[in-house]
């Protein structure tokens, strides 16, 4: 049987049709032009956790080379740029390669074109399956939730304390990842190769490391009283911190914003400060763990952190990072200029 196509026929397939596209542009449509995607959060958090470690063994392979390629000699500076710039490209590499699986997943991570072929990447590839094994158990404690995948942005840290890493001062070195959604980082993971030590925060499930192990804030009269501090600029902020607190706190300086906000964690020092520019990447995990524990990072002026696609990725602000009550002890230090 034929069928025609009388106009008012015609009319109502017209109409059905643009009423299918109105409702596709409506549902499925985001901002991009492209179509919505449902992702569940604990598989994004599987791949960025896989990413970090995977990154973390390939900068322990590259320390481990050159330490024997340059044993009792010890590095020229030429040197310690090759080795710094070798782990760095190598991590970010594998790093990307495990994210970028992921389909249309939007990664935050230092542009680098990676020097290096598949083929000079390759000894530095652990086995992803065994390294999977090794974080399962507790990622499969974390809950399911639906996202749309537009609304999430994944921050990668190959390599946090770079200079400190050229040093041999291997305890600082960490490698991180954040999930953020709009414009809030909520996981954290914070990867310490050197010591197979990872440390991760979800925002309603709490702080847990690799071997299973919740972690709570320590009481604050257990916490010592120390401030963490950058290196480089620990000395102008020894003066403020005697100003604000007498002799009642002293000052650490550490390298790496990662491990820094470990010692938060661990009770191991009470509050974190920098008073120059630092990327996100570089705070974008510690502030999801602090967040998850009842703090956050501030900037020097009492905002929190700021990490959606509109904010810029150099926070030229300055930051304070504690476990509790943020605001606090923001306000012990206003009116003191510190950037
Ligand atoms: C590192 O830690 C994980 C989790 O605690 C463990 O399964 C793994 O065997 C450890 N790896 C090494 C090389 O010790
Ligand atoms: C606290 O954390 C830091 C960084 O991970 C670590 O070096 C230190 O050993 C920890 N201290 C305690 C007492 O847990």
């Amino acid at each position: 049987m034929q069928v025609k196509i009388h106009p008012k026929n015609t009319f109502t397939i017209i109409m059905v049709v643009g009423f299918l596209y109105l409702a596709y542009l409506i549902f499925f449509e985001s901002g991009d032009g492209m179509p919505e995607i449902d992702v569940d959060l604990k598989d994004v958090i599987s791949y960025a956790v896989l990413a970090i470690e995977m990154g973390g063994h390939a900068v322990m392979k590259v320390n481990e080379e050159k330490s024997l390629n340059a044993a009792a000699k010890g590095l020229t500076d030429e040197g310690k740029e090759e080795l710094l710039t070798r782990a760095d490209l190598i991590s970010n590499h594998l790093i990307l390669d495990i994210l970028q699986r992921f389909p249309r997943l939007q990664i935050v991570s230092e542009e680098k074109a990676s020097e290096f072929s598949e083929k000079e990447v390759e000894p530095y590839r652990s086995d992803n399956y065994a390294v999977w094994q090794s974080v399962k158990e507790i990622l499969d404690k974390i809950p399911s939730r639906r996202l749309q995948l537009s609304d999430v942005r994944v921050f990668v840290d190959p390599l946090d304390a770079t200079q400190e890493f050229t040093e041999g001062l291997t305890e600082y070195v960490t490698v991180m990842a954040c999930i953020v959604v709009d414009a809030e980082p909520i996981f954290g993971a914070i990867y310490r190769p050197f010591y197979n030590e990872t440390v991760f925060g979800l925002q309603g499930f709490g702080v847990v490391t690799s071997d299973g192990k919740k972690i709570t804030p320590v009481d604050e009269s257990k916490t010592d009283k120390k401030v963490v501090v950058s290196r480089s600029h620990a000395g102008k902020v020894k003066e403020v911190v005697e100003k604000v607190y007498g002799d009642k706190m002293s000052i650490e300086a550490a390298g790496g914003s990662g491990y820094k906000t470990l010692r938060l964690v661990n009770g191991t020092a009470e509050l974190y400060l920098h008073t120059t520019a630092i990327k996100k990447w570089d705070t974008c995990a510690g502030d999801a763990i602090l967040r998850t524990m009842g703090g956050a990072m501030l900037d020097l002026e009492g905002e929190p952190l700021r990490y959606s696609s509109q904010d810029p990725i150099l926070n030229k602000k300055g930051l304070i990072g504690t476990v509790r009550n943020p605001y606090t002890y923001f306000k012990k230090f206003q009116g003191i200029k510190l950037l």
